[in-house]
C-alpha cells in the first residue's frame, strides 16, 4: 500500500463529457467519468448487480448506466436511481457506488488514496500522455534519479528532470500513480513557457518517456 496522497488518474482534457476511463489506483480499479454537470468523478469500477466494469458502461446525463442490464446511478452521490428489470419499485437506498475523492488541477484529474490528504498543486505545464512503467512506484522513483542526470525529487511520487536538448530542452515534473507492486503509470508536466506548439511539445516529452522506459526495460 502506497502513502496516502494525492495522484493523478488522467489528463482533464482527455476526460471529456460524456466519457468513461479505466484507471488503477494501488490495486483500486477505478472507473473514472464526467456527467454533464462537468464534474469528473473516480468510482469503484464494479457494478454491485453482477460485477461488471462500469467503464464499458455509458454516461446519460449526470448518471452512469452499466452496460450489462442497464441499472443507473447518479454521479452526485453513487446511488442507483434505477433498476430497469423493476421499472415500478424504487432501488434500495443502499444500493449505491463507492466514489473516490477528486479534484481537478493543473489540467489533470486526481485522486486521493486515502482520505483527507493534503493537495499539493504542481507547477502548471502541456499535460502529456501518461505512460505506463512496468516497476513499482519506489523502485521506478530511485532508477529514474539515477538515469536521468540533473534530475531531483519533489516529495515520494514527483521528480523535476529535463528533456535532452534535441528534444526541446524543456524541464518536465514528472507525477508517478502506483497501480500495482510492479506497474505505475507517469504522468508528464511539461514547462515550456507560453508556448506555440503545445501539441508538438507534448508529443516530445512521450517520446523522450517512451525512450526512458526502453533503457529500463532493456536494463532487466
Ligand atoms: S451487472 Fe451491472 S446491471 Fe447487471
Amino acid at each position: 500500500m502506497t502513502r496516502a496522497g494525492w495522484y493523478p488518474l488522467a489528463g482533464a482534457g482527455d476526460l471529456a463529457e460524456g466519457h468513461i476511463v479505466d484507471a488503477v489506483l494501488d490495486g483500486r480499479a477505478l472507473a473514472v467519468w464526467r456527467g454533464a454537470d462537468r464534474i469528473a468523478r473516480a468510482w469503484e469500477n464494479r457494478c454491485p448487480h453482477r460485477g461488471v466494469r462500469l467503464s464499458i458502461g455509458s454516461v446519460v446525463g449526470d448518471e452512469l448506466v452499466c452496460r450489462y442490464h442497464g441499472w443507473r446511478f447518479a454521479g452526485a452521490d453513487g446511488r442507483c436511481t434505477r433498476v430497469p428489470a423493476h421499472p415500478n419499485s424504487a432501488p434500495p437506498s443502499g444500493l449505491r457506488i463507492q466514489a473516490r475523492p477528486v479534484r481537478e488541477a493543473a489540467g489533470i484529474v486526481w485522486c486521493d488514496s486515502g482520505e483527507g490528504s493534503e493537495f499539493v498543486e504542481p507547477e502548471p505545464g502541456i499535460v502529456a500522455r501518461p505512460l505506463m512503467f512496468a516497476m513499482g512506484l519506489v523502485a521506478l522513483r530511485g532508477a529514474m534519479l539515477g538515469a536521468l542526470g540533473g534530475s531531483s525529487a519533489i516529495g515520494e511520487a514527483w521528480l523535476r528532470a529535463s528533456l535532452p536538448h534535441e528534444a526541446g530542452g524543456w524541464t518536465v515534473t514528472l507525477l508517478l500513480r502506483p497501480a500495482g507492486p510492479h506497474e505505475c503509470w507517469v504522468h508528464g508536466l511539461v514547462h515550456a513557457g507560453a508556448p506555440a506548439r503545445p501539441v508538438a511539445i507534448a508529443r516530445a516529452q512521450t517520446d523522450w518517456l517512451a525512450g526512458v522506459r526502453r533503457l529500463f526495460e532493456n536494463s532487466l
